[in-house]
């Protein structure tokens, strides 16, 4: 048996999308920046699924770049933003994943002036905090996600955008793992900027999108190309793009019920998880993504739990997929404040749309079979 509860750190490639993307594979092969037919049938095949990805966020398709991923999208909005400018300010949240945070960094240590927005205990913004940081000089930038991939946590991004725009910088949105799970919506929201991703929505890996008002000025990462108004050069990859086209739609179509299932889901998992003794929910009591579970198990390590879950076939995370490995704590709730050993404890559950209750009935049993038992020095923080 072998239960995958990880899919924020990416989801299974839908049998439909793969359908779409075949033909893509196989057939027409032409560049789609050649004039005769073959390029033709790869350019309308593109800009169809700009208009897909597009529809998903309520976004207009000539706004938006397809890029490799979300991490190339945050890349492209701070370095892109940022070096449009001389030296600025630029501030992002401190619980953003590292290809905000890290890539923040990468432009202090080119200059410019980086400050971290600080959240409150359940890991959003400290919006005190954040008015005064505001008021304290010239500004470009404000990173801000939409929803935390660890915690699960919704940030009011909307009422971000309307301070950053009385301050009179641009907001740049990571939607990577709100889009497809809830109503994303780019010009409600009244975002600048906004990062998209492909494998978090069943769609293929390698393939993104940033989405930016046309009045935001952006330099491109790389030179050497004029595809996407010059800002992303390089031949498309035209089957990954159909594919994000195709799963975007589906997200689209399928977004009520895949909320409502993942939602009965996440709650049977926490229902389960409160009957247990010592059991710490991170983000508890404020919105949160409806598939997403943070939680720690008293007297258990993270990682050594993830491991131990794994030997009995559950496939979970102990906190982003790119900090495991590491043996620190989240950053993310150690900037929301947990203590040092509780966040070591962290186990990040992501339910798909294709896990079931009889899964998290089997995984709550084991589960509580762990919490009964003393945990082994080997796992104990
Ligand atoms: C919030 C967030 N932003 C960005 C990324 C990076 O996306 P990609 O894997 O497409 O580069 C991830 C991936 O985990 C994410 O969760």
């Amino acid at each position: 048996m072998a239960v995958y509860f990880d899919n924020n750190a990416t989801t299974r490639l839908d049998a439909r999308v793969l359908e779409a993307m075949l033909p893509y594979l196989s057939g027409p092969y032409g560049n789609a920046s050649s004039l005769h037919r073959f390029g033709r049938a790869a350019r309308d095949a593109i800009e169809r699924a700009r208009e897909q990805v597009a529809a998903l966020v309520n976004g207009r398709p000539k706004d938006l770049i397809w890029t490799s991923g979300g991490t190339e999208s945050n890349n492209l909005a701070l370095k892109g933003v940022c070096e449009a400018a001389r030296p600025t300010r630029l501030l992002y949240g401190i619980t953003e994943h590292p290809a905000v945070l890290e890539t923040a960094e990468a432009l202090r240590a080119r200059g410019w002036q980086v400050e971290t927005v600080a959240t409150d205990g359940e890991g959003r913004v400290d919006w005190a905090r954040f008015e005064r940081q505001l008021a304290g000089g010239p500004l470009r930038l404000v990173s801000l996600m939409r929803a935390n991939n660890e915690t699960g946590v919704i940030q009011d991004v909307a009422r971000a955008a309307t301070l950053v725009h009385a301050a009179g910088a641009w907001l740049h949105v990571d939607a990577v793992q709100a889009a497809g799970k809830i109503a994303v919506d780019f010009a409600a929201l009244d975002a600048d900027l906004m990062s998209l991703s492909s494998h978090k929505i069943y769609g293929p890996k390698g393939i993104g999108a940033l989405l930016r008002k046309a009045e935001v000025e952006l330099l491109p990462l790389h030179h050497g190309g004029w595809q996407e108004q010059g800002l992303r050069g390089g031949t498309e990859n035209v089957a990954a793009i159909v594919g994000f086209g195709a799963a975007a739609e589906l997200a689209q179509q399928e977004l009520e019920a895949r909320g409502a299932h993942l939602r009965a889901l996440r709650d049977r998992l926490e229902a389960g998880l409160r009957a247990l003794p010592g059991t710490r929910i991170f983000g508890d009591g404020v919105e949160r993504l409806p598939n997403t579970l943070q939680f720690a198990l008293r007297g258990y390590e993270g990682e050594a739990l993830l491991m131990q879950l794994d030997r009995k076939g559950f496939a979970v995370s102990s906190g982003s997929a790119c900090a495991s490995g590491r043996g620190e704590p989240s950053h993310v709730l150690l900037g929301m404040g947990i203590e040092r050993e509780i966040a070591a404890g962290a186990i990040r559950v992501s339910f798909g749309k294709d896990n079931t209750m009889a899964e998290v009935e089997q995984f709550l049993a084991l589960l509580a079979t762990f919490a009964a038992a003393p945990a082994p020095a080997a796992l104990r923080s």
